[in-house]
């Protein structure tokens, strides 16, 4: 896979060896020798390089930043990729986000309903941040008492509202940054 030449030397992603491991068995889990996978938050493709170099796959990048996406990249927004583009022939889909995926998450859901992909997923967030209320309403927290919810503990809302959509969490792991910090690491299987 060749660089964008006007692109920025891509920062390591943190976590990198751990990230990369996790998506080879979430390659394994898939009954295909070449998986095809949408990596929606695909950066500079460093992982799904290091992925390739472990298991045969073939990937299709979607990137919205123009200096790190690679030529064959589609530069966009990954939610417009994922509503208009046909998802069907996806084998596993990475949403490798530095916040909260829950609206790429339901779209898929939704277009995938009755044959859900494997989902490799990062999520992340802080202490002050809030809980999205698409992942709130999964649970049914009354809007009045969400300014309260802490989201110091994503794994809790965050599988409350993957099991809404029809997913079951095959692997997953969690670390804490510096003020609190939260980053969550896991693949989803459908249920
Ligand atoms: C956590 S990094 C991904 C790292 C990457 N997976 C790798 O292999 O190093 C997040 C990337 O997603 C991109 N991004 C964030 N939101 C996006 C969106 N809505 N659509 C497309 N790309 C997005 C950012 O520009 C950034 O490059």
């Amino acid at each position: 896979m060749s660089r964008n030449p006007k692109a920025p030397y891509p920062k390591a992603s943190s976590n990198f060896a751990d990230k990369v491991a996790l998506r080879v068995r979430a390659l394994g889990l898939i009954d295909t020798p070449t998986p095809k996978v949408l990596d929606c938050y695909a950066g500079a493709g460093k992982i799904w390089a290091a992925v390739a170099e472990e298991h045969a796959c073939d990937v299709d990048q979607v990137e919205r930043d123009p200096r790190v996406a690679q030529p064959d990249a589609a530069l966009a927004d990954n939610n417009a990729v994922l509503t208009r583009r046909e998802l069907d022939g996806y084998d596993l889909i990475d949403l490798d986000a530095y916040g909260w995926p829950d609206e790429q998450l339901e779209v898929v859901a939704v277009r995938r309903r009755g044959a859900l992909p494997v989902v490799t997923i990062t999520c992340a967030g802080t202490p002050i941040g809030r809980v999205p209320n698409r992942v709130l309403d999964a649970a049914d927290i009354p809007r009045t008492v969400r300014p309260g919810v802490p989201s110091t503990e994503p794994s809790y809302w965050w599988t409350r509202y993957t099991t809404s959509l029809g997913w079951r969490t095959e692997e997953r792991w969690t670390g804490k940054r510096v003020g609190g910090a939260w980053i969550l690491y896991e693949t989803l299987i459908p249920a």
